[in-house]
């Protein structure tokens, strides 16, 4: 499974791509907004692994993609899009970006890609994203990609001590 843009590939994850995911994984100040990280080696290990499999269901709901350059090759980042159940028309979009490489238009780009798999492949109805109303970076991906932000979420997840409240954000149907 290969998504391409004009800069990136999109692609399953290998065994090996622990290394390249655990340098951001690791970082503190990265997964400050999420229920996930700072990684420790065995949990980042963990989330590889439990991605390669995750990329052998069949039948497949979630895509999880190593977002890597098309250039060398190199991976920068993550992102997914995820249904509920298999029959479900409504997923949630994600993405992550190593922060050497961040405010060049990869995470915009490669979430592109994801909209345009997810309508012409899934057949969804419905896109949403969900961040940190604190994660300016994120929000932008969303309003750049032409997503409408639908509500604010108090409360709505707990992060390292402290409730999260989030924005929502759904891609207008067309
Ligand atoms: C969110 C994230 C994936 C964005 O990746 P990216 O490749 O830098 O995104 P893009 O370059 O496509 O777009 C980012 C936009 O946010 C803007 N931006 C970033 N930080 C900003 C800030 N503090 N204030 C205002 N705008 C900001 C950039 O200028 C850019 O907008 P522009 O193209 O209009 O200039 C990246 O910051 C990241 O990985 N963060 C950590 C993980 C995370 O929070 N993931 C999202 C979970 S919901």
């Amino acid at each position: 499974m290969i998504l391409k843009t004009d800069r990136l590939i999109l692609r399953n994850y290998e065994p090996a791509d622990w290394e390249r995911v655990h340098i951001y994984g690791s970082n503190p100040d990265f997964s400050k907004y999420e229920v996930w990280g700072p990684n420790t080696l065995e949990d980042t290990k963990k989330f590889i692994a439990d991605m390669v499999e995750q990329s052998k269901a069949s039948p497949r709901y979630k895509f999880e993609f190593a977002i890597c350059l098309k250039d060398n090759g190199l991976l920068i980042g993550g992102c997914g899009i995820r249904r509920e159940t298999e029959m479900s028309q409504v997923a949630n979009l994600g993405w992550a970006i190593n922060p050497d490489f961040q405010n060049k238009g990869y995470a915009t780009e490669a979430a592109k890609a994801l909209i345009d798999f997810g309508l012409d492949q899934l057949n969804l109805a419905v896109m949403y994203a969900t961040c940190d109303t604190r994660n300016i970076a994120s929000f932008k991906v969303m309003e750049k990609l032409g997503m409408k932000r639908v509500g604010m979420i108090k409360g709505h997840l707990e992060i390292k001590g402290h409730k999260r409240d989030s924005y929502r954000y759904e891609l207008p149907k067309s």
